[in-house]
């Protein structure tokens, strides 16, 4: 039986890249899919989350959208690294579906409410909705399996610096305050930061490029016009949301470092950074930090999800 999945995510070319792996893959099944404010304003990732949808045939998935701003700082944003739309400036239509009326905080509490234990809530965005619906519903994070997150920078491997600041990951630093509260909710994690999704052995090329323009399917040519767009201003396509969503798919596609979550939060030159504590055994669960990938494994299996269907 497939493992039912939520994706909280703000796309985001990335994100939309584990949307697709998502719909892709039939060890899960994709449940929901709520947006947060991240790569661009939450109207924007809203609408993105949408038209993803809706070219990849999955008009049935809810959207539902969550939190504008982070917990208490202001908006930021990333539409330099993810084009003026958030979405690489690719040739997606508009859905002709609306979000749902209800918020992702309540979308993502019946999630997991109808079936606890089994069900896996992963977020490649900030993690505002996700610490808002803990923050609402204490019993939540223990109705989770598991709760996977791309985020953080946990100096494991030689890539595990930060890409905000020199030593903050994007999503983390977003929202720090999220990050504390999902951090010591006791939630079953695992995280997946930099450390694994910088490394190159893990990005698409202009070989792979030429791969998914051989395809002839939405997905593939969705793949194609994302990965396209990246190449233009960056060495590789970084797949840092489709590793998160791999943890689902095939954990022995990497290693883990494991203990507990500790993040800077306060706002001053250090915001953000993320540490993995092993020798100090924490109130909570350890959380599994990935701390190395199997790249060529791991690109195999994203590309050829793409050129399945
Ligand atoms: C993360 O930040 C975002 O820009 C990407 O979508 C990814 O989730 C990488 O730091
Ligand atoms: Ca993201």
């Amino acid at each position: 039986m497939s493992l039912s999945v939520a994706l909280d995510i703000d796309p985001g070319i990335d994100d939309a890249l584990a949307v697709a792996l998502a719909l892709r893959s039939s060890e899960i099944r994709l449940e929901l899919v709520t947006t947060v404010a991240g790569n661009g304003p939450l109207e924007m990732t809203t609408r993105n989350a949408l038209r993803v949808l809706h070219h990849l045939g999955a008009d049935d998935i809810p959207v539902a959208a969550g939190a504008a701003q982070p917990l208490r700082k202001p908006f930021y944003g990333a539409i330099g690294y993810h084009g003026h739309d958030a979405l690489g400036g690719i040739d997606l239509p508009d859905s002709p579906h609306a979000a749902d009326t209800k918020t992702a905080v309540d979308a993502l509490y019946e999630f997991a409410a109808t079936k606890p234990g089994e069900r896996v809530l992963v977020a490649t965005g900030p993690l505002t909705n996700v610490a808002q619906a803990f923050q609402r519903h204490p019993e939540l994070p223990a109705m989770l399996k598991e709760l996977v997150i791309m985020g953080g920078a946990f100096g494991l491997t030689r890539y595990g610096t930060g890409n905000q600041t020199p030593v903050a990951e994007f999503n983390i630093w977003q929202d720090p305050d999220a990050a504390e509260v999902v951090f010591a909710s006791g939630a079953s994690m695992t995280i997946v930061g930099l450390d694994v999704t910088n490394d190159p052995a893990t990005a698409l090329a202009d070989d792979d490029l030429a791969r998914l323009r051989s395809g002839a399917t939405p997905t593939s040519r969705m793949a194609a016009d994302i990965t396209a767009f990246a190449l233009k201003t960056h060495p590789n396509c970084a797949l840092h949301d489709p590793l998160a969503l791999a943890v689902v798919l095939d954990r022995t596609l990497f290693d883990f470092a494991h203990g507990s979550l500790e993040v800077h939060a306060a706002p001053d030159t250090e915001m953000g950074r993320t540490i993995v504590r092993a020798d100090n055994p924490p109130p909570c669960p350890p959380a599994a930090v990935a701390s190395a990938v199997d790249g060529p494994r791991f690109k195999q299996l994203f590309l050829s999800r793409m050129m399945e269907h």
